[in-house]
């Protein structure tokens, strides 16, 4: 009878997870469940520790969150901060069994009990602790007696131990303020790496005492002293994330010539800037088969030197970061370079190596020895794959199966070989697809395998400087950093984005700037006018998807100086996922379901107010080249939202479009899916749908190219 009952009640409770029900929480936890009652906030909130009195981590961390809560409450706690030791007659009661550092597989797990007699978090560790803290600080909600933990009982721990966010600060450089901003963000989802690809062509962005040439010739001056880069460790440490650096060899290397040409496979001298010289201002598509197959910049692994060089480089930088791991990117390597330099074809033949994979493999081998004699764990894009590749060596994938890029193997094979997987592949937030793609992310397996360690989140920042990345990584890593967290069966899109629209304020609130991004950037487009007709159009543009973006800017240098050019176009201030799109698509998947008044008032109402917006935004007298590339989709709207109108009246009427109005409204939708100024109109298929009288599905992906 017992087990019975015991069964039913893991049953429901395992049912009731796979639906979410405080909207929130993100990421959504392993087990809720939901109890009738609120426990009210007053002044006398207060919180204890049960905990090493040594515990910093966990201090900083309850402190952070205490006044956190204090300041989105305005109660004014009486007690202001928690030391250790304090008694535990308090209304937030935190048992912590021991203080631990954030490391791969450390146990992240926590519980969570809310009821009348208070709250009280238990964690095995530290990290545990503050992941539930943060969830903690979600539960927070308001009613019209004031502020409320809803009774709850949570138990959570992740579905994997590596939850990264790469951020590339080579390309445009993205400062520590903005870092900060980032890192405060991916606390909030309980994301545990932060990956900095510190080095590219564009740009040497790490100071080295060894080498101060490095930064003299190869960073424009923008660069992070040790001195920063402490602070962001530290800075990440008290938040359970660690900092892993990226050193990108051998391909990616312009910037490290411009200081020692020497190492380089061609001579120089070199200056850092973009690895491609494409075409100036060709109307001719980009040819990718050239760009694929050109030299570009790539270190000579036949010289001891370089070897030599690297060992004492990475061993200063072993010191600057505590983690256990090291990257070496090894991406992009097309071995023209090599095959360019008769004195490499001479070595190659010498040692018996054959083609210039297995150069890369040598290359790959002899690095893993420098980071392994530096006491870390060494990770590497994909192309470091090989067959003798050591089987503590973690890869990380990024390229798709069956695309232009050749893969180097499905996740669960390079697993079951051995070799630990981050599964990058999917999860470009540079490629501006909206988040229900990276939430369904098909690259993640299906069956959990202990070597696939978990994925990231990745931002390349050819078109992403410190003025936009905040928007361009945030709110949509929120679904990322859930996929990876969070059981697989939490899969609901609709539900996934009334959260992560609900996290996107709250990180606004807690001072991530990727709203201010946006409304800066409107202002900007506005030159000093009112830019509300402005922002009716952009909350329903999205940039250019995918590749098409970047590879329209490579052969127009202007838009694509990756230092200096500012990035100004419409595409490039805009949300990949705006919420009045998302709140339009649920009223028209509602309304063809339901031909309910309510909802078509609703739908109503937003055509008309696009309607009459274009005229409106053509009267606001802006100047800027930015908005003048927008004003095409403003007319297209207008158009749109006609046709829309006019469907509306044919479903009232039991009607459909006759084939002659088709072919006008044919030529609507055409003229209205054509991107102008890199951004696109993203409620055209909803549109559409009211005019087929059928909800079509949203794309599954978008084109590469
Ligand atoms: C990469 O995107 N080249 C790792």
């Amino acid at each position: 009878m017992k087990i019975k009952f015991l069964i039913i009640a893991f049953l429901i409770s395992f049912l009731l997870s796979a639906q979410p029900q405080l909207p929130s929480l993100m990421p959504y936890p392993k087990s809720v469940i939901a109890q009738d009652g609120k426990y009210r906030l007053n002044a006398s909130f207060n919180a204890s520790c049960v905990a090493d009195a040594k515990d910093d981590i966990l201090y900083s961390s309850v402190n952070r969150i205490f006044q956190g809560i204090n300041r989105k409450t305005s109660l004014y706690f009486k007690q202001q901060y928690i030391k250790p030791g304090t008694d535990s007659k308090t209304t937030l009661k935190i048992k912590v069994a021991k203080k631990s550092e954030m490391y791969r597989g450390v146990d992240e797990s926590y519980s969570l009990l809310v009821n009348a007699d208070g709250i009280l978090l238990e964690a095995s560790n530290s990290i545990g602790a503050i992941r539930g803290l943060e969830t903690l600080q979600q539960l927070l909600q308001k009613d019209n007696e004031g502020f409320y933990i809803p009774f709850v009982q949570i138990n959570d721990e992740p579905r994997y131990s590596w939850r990264g966010l790469m951020i590339d600060v080579a390309r445009h450089f993205i400062p520590i303020d903005v870092i900060k901003r980032n890192i405060d963000a991916m606390t909030t989802v309980k994301m545990n790496v932060l990956h900095l690809h510190l080095t590219d062509d564009e740009g040497f962005r790490i100071e080295s005492k060894l080498f101060p040439k490095l930064t003299e010739k190869g960073s424009n001056g923008k660069y992070f002293t040790q001195d920063q880069i402490r602070d962001i460790v530290g800075y990440a440490r008290l938040r359970g994330i660690m900092v892993v650096p990226e050193f990108d060899l051998p391909g990616h290397t312009r910037s490290w010539f411009a200081g020692y040409p020497e190492f380089a496979s061609a001579p120089g001298p070199y200056e850092p800037g973009p690895r491609f010289s494409a075409p100036v201002n060709s109307n001719e598509p980009i040819n990718i088969a050239a760009i694929m197959s050109a030299p570009t910049p790539t270190l000579d692994p036949t010289k001891e030197e370089v070897y030599a060089f690297m060992d004492k480089f990475f061993g200063e930088m072993a010191t600057l970061f505590p983690a256990a791991y090291m990257h070496i990117g090894a991406d992009e390597n097309n071995g023209v370079a090599w095959k360019n330099n008769p004195a490499i074809v001479n070595f190659m033949k010498q040692k018996g190596i054959k083609d210039v994979h297995e150069l890369q493999a040598y290359f790959v081998k002899r690095m893993y020895g420098i980071v392994k004699k530096h006491k870390k764990t060494m990770i590497g894009w994909e192309e470091l794959n090989s067959p003798d590749l050591p089987k503590d060596v973690a890869v990380q994938k990024w390229i798709a199966e069956g695309g232009f890029m050749k893969s180097n193997g499905k996740p669960l094979d390079i697993a079951a070989k051995g070799n630990p997987v981050i599964i990058s592949t999917g999860f470009y937030t540079d490629h501006f697809l909206p988040a229900y793609i990276h939430y369904q992310n098909q690259n993640l397996p299906a069956t959990d395998h202990p070597n696939i360690w978990g994925g990231e989140a990745a931002q390349w920042t050819e078109i992403a400087d410190a003025g936009n990345i905040e928007l361009r990584i945030w709110p949509r890593t929120g679904a990322i950093a859930e996929r990876l967290w969070s059981p697989a069966n939490l899969n609901n899109i609709e539900n996934m984005y009334d959260r992560l629209f609900s996290l996107s304020k709250q990180l606004d609130e807690q001072g991530l700037q990727h709203i201010s991004n946006y409304e800066r950037g409107l202002r900007r487009l506005s030159s000093g006018n009112e830019y509300y007709y402005l922002r009716n159009l952009t909350d329903v543009l999205a940039p250019v998807r995918v590749m098409k973006n970047l590879f329209g800017r490579l052969g127009n240098p202007t838009q694509l100086s990756n230092n200096s050019s500012p990035l100004v176009e419409g595409g490039d201030l805009i949300f990949p996922d705006s919420e009045v799109k998302r709140t339009f698509r649920k009223n028209v998947a509602k309304y063809l379901d339901k031909k309910d008044s309510e909802t078509e008032v609703l739908i109503k109402k937003q055509l008309e107010l696009w309607i009459a917006n274009h005229n409106a935004l053509m009267n606001a007298g802006m100047m800027h080249s930015g908005y003048a590339n927008l004003e095409a989709h403003s007319k297209n709207l207008q158009k749109l939202s006609e046709a829309g109108l006019k469907a509306l009246e044919k479903i009232n009427a039991g009607q459909t479009f006759t084939t002659e109005e088709m072919t006008g409204i044919q030529q609507i939708l055409k003229e209205a899916r054509v991107p102008h100024g890199n951004a696109e109109l993203d409620v055209v298929l909803e549109i559409e749908s009211l005019i087929k009288q059928t909800l079509l599905p949203e794309p599954k992906m978008y084109p590469f190219l």
